[in-house]
């Protein structure tokens, strides 16, 4: 690839300013867009969110008053971004539509960042973020059908598997269980730099969609699944941000924002299939080869560093999407047992010691049920059926995984096989 980063120009900060109308453009057809268009506008929000937070507490914390000043412009061009981005957002696509887009999103992109993963610890806390997502997908798809009756694949297009995973329930942590060790930020290759700064941005941005939607619906079920998967996004942030070594300089930091903008940028421009998106990915690449070069500068200038230790010369891509369907489907079978060793490792369920720290944490959360749980007996009881299991067409290896899957969550300590819940649930009754 001859595109080297350092060297593009782009459009300089101090031209990025645009009109309201160039701002809030029309929004892309829910029932036209491509699920992957959606996918890139999801993620590019939580981009632009995570870029935009990052230089506010940069400048609180910077006695530099010059640095402030471009401090100021620049995250007023990220905040402008952001509302050109997420406002590509039709008013007609309900939360739950855009809840799925989120966990497709989450699952596509952890297990494409996987696969392109040069760290092997760092791949394995992708693989076990990704068991979870997938997990949240499958709850928020019953209730998309339960509430708006729609099938989960209008959204998905068939390219992403809706099927239990780990289960939501067991996704609840000791959150200082949940505390990776980081990578070293002079050895570390600028891939993983890259893959763990998108990652988290997107988390981040999942946790906030959550925390500022889940209130929008009248069903207190529904409104406590928000709530109790929006805490695991809460974890998922914590457990990969702590991947990213806190040595890192502010100017540091900068420059990977910056080129992390600049890498997903050329991948949504290289990759996409809407023209009106196209158009926006193009434009906003030349904003962030701008921002790029003054992050460049300041590191230049107050820590005289060279740019490329820390990012390399290459451009990177870290949000191509595609479906993952098998890979997914091999995690599956393999690591659903995983859990958080208390020593920033990885072990099984049935090797946990009993004072394992996250059990008593899952005491308390699930000490009333848990409502991702209460969600598979309202899909049983509204429907006579689960809307997965029946419509094996779209999903062909799914009753067998369904069924492993099951099996795998009846072992675990805390769980009941959906067959027992029922009983269950008379026994011991959600209290509201
Ligand atoms: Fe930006
Ligand atoms: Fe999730
Ligand atoms: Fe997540
Ligand atoms: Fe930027």
């Amino acid at each position: 690839m001859t595109f080297n980063p350092l060297e593009e120009k782009g459009i300089p900060l101090e031209k990025q300013l645009r009109s309201w109308h160039d701002i809030v453009k029309r929004p892309f057809d829910k029932h036209d867009v491509d699920c992957y268009s959606r996918t890139r506008q999801i993620l590019m929000n939580g981009i632009e969110v995570e870029a935009w937070n990052f230089k506010h507490n940069f400048a609180r914390c910077c006695p530099d008053e010059d640095v402030r000043k471009l401090l100021a412009l620049s995250h007023k061009i990220e905040d402008m971004q952001q509302t050109t981005v997420n406002w590509m957002t039709p008013a007609c696509q309900t939360v739950l539509e855009t809840t799925l887009g989120y966990e497709q999103v989450a699952v596509d992109l952890t297990a494409w960042l996987a696969q392109n993963e040069p760290d092997d610890y760092v791949r394995e806390t992708f693989n076990f973020g990704l068991l979870e997502d997938f997990d949240h997908l499958y709850r928020y798809s019953q209730w998309a059908y339960m509430v708006h009756g729609i099938d989960p694949d209008n959204i998905l297009q068939g390219m992403t598997d809706v099927v239990i995973g780990r289960p939501t329930q067991n996704h609840h942590n000791d959150n200082i269980i949940r505390l990776r060790k980081h990578y070293d930020r002079t050895t570390a290759s600028p891939q993983t730099k890259v893959n763990i700064y998108t990652l988290v941005s997107g988390e981040q941005q999942t946790h906030n969609f959550y925390a500022e939607h889940g209130m929008m619906y009248a069903n207190d079920d529904l409104r406590r699944t928000y709530g109790e998967i929006c805490d695991v996004e809460e974890e998922h942030v914590t457990m990969y941000e702590s991947l990213i070594d806190p040595n890192e300089t502010p100017f540091e930091k900068l420059l990977l924002h910056e080129f992390t903008e600049v890498c997903t940028y050329y991948n949504c421009y290289k990759d996409e299939v809407n023209d009106k998106l196209k158009q926006i990915w193009e434009e906003f690449l030349a904003f962030e080869l701008g921002h790029l070069q003054v992050a460049i500068d300041l590191l230049k200038k107050h820590e005289k560093r060279d740019p490329e230790e820390i990012i390399g010369d290459k451009i990177i891509l870290p949000c191509h999407f595609e479906t993952q369907k098998e890979y997914v489907t091999n995690i599956l079978e393999n690591e659903i047992d995983k859990r958080h060793d208390d020593n920033m490792g990885y072990t099984t369920i049935e090797k946990l010691p009993e004072d394992w720290p996250s059990y008593l944490a899952q005491e308390i959360l699930n000490g009333k049920g848990a409502p991702t749980e209460q969600t598979i007996r309202l899909i049983g009881c509204s429907t006579g059926m689960d809307i997965v299991t029946a419509e094996p067409k779209l999903r062909k290896k799914e009753p067998e995984l369904l069924k492993r899957g099951l099996e795998k969550k009846a072992q675990a300590t805390n769980t009941v096989s959906v067959e027992d819940y029922e009983e269950f649930v008379k026994e011991k009754p959600m209290e509201f």
